[in-house]
């Protein structure tokens, strides 16, 4: 028989350095990288570009459907394109980033995004042992059976003071992008407490070393069972 295949849920919202860790996760394992929360920015790219109006949902529904979505799961240099126009820097622009909760809380979407992160996750298992996925539904919803679930959070302030160093702008400035953007989210995804078999990681009081240290010692632990 083969090798046990690891997969491996991470949730949180911003700023509790989330995706650093899962990227190190996967790259230390040599496993495949899964950014879920590219997957609705880029469907946001595509409906702009589209011009499809984010307000209406039906349509946006449709878009999901259709759009070519290309994910790159290399932990070292993970990318996204739709068909072959790569919209890695255009996904993170603060104005697209202000419009994908519009995206994100379509329940039809998110049907949609579950079916293709699931069969994600899985060809990615199968193909390099193991998969680390990171979100805000995929210990809850997307992968409720995976091997390891963590959530990660911190503390309003510990987010907002790491969020703003990274986008070099004001706390204050930082606050009402985050804050409000959570609020959206939290009305479909449940990310800010951890559910039932969920292990917590509040990184608050740790730094990004010792956050890291403490996700790689649960995966250790689930690799042994
Ligand atoms: O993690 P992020 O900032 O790249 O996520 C982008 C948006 O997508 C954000 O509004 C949260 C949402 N999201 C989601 O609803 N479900 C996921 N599994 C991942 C992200």
């Amino acid at each position: 028989s083969g090798m046990k295949q690891i997969q491996v849920a991470i949730d949180g919202p911003s700023g509790t350095g989330k995706s650093s860790v899962s990227k190190l996760v996967a790259k230390q394992h040599g496993w495949g990288y899964l950014d879920t929360g590219a997957m609705y920015r880029a469907l946001t790219w595509w409906c702009l570009d589209q011009d499809v109006d984010l307000d209406d949902g039906p349509a946006v529904t449709d878009a999901s459907k259709s759009f070519d979505l290309q994910m790159g799961t290399d932990p070292s240099n993970p990318t996204v394109a739709v068909g072959d126009r790569r919209i890695d820097a255009e996904i993170r622009e603060p104005e697209l980033t202000r419009q994908v909760a519009k995206v994100a809380t379509n329940l039809e979407v998110r049907a949609n995004m579950r079916e293709r992160q699931r069969a994600l996750m899985q060809q990615l298992a199968e193909q390099t042992g193991g998969v680390v996925a990171e979100g805000r539904d995929i210990t809850t919803v997307v992968a409720p059976d995976a091997d390891v679930r963590i959530l990660m959070t911190a503390s309003e302030e510990a987010r907002l003071a790491r969020r703003s160093k990274e986008l070099s702008s004001t706390v204050e400035a930082t606050r009402s992008q985050i804050v409000d953007r959570d609020k959206a989210d939290s009305t479909v995804s449940q990310f800010m407490t951890a559910a039932d078999g969920v292990t917590l990681v509040d990184t608050s009081e740790l730094t990004f070393e010792e956050s890291l240290a403490a996700v790689l010692q649960i995966v250790q632990g689930a690799r042994r069972d």
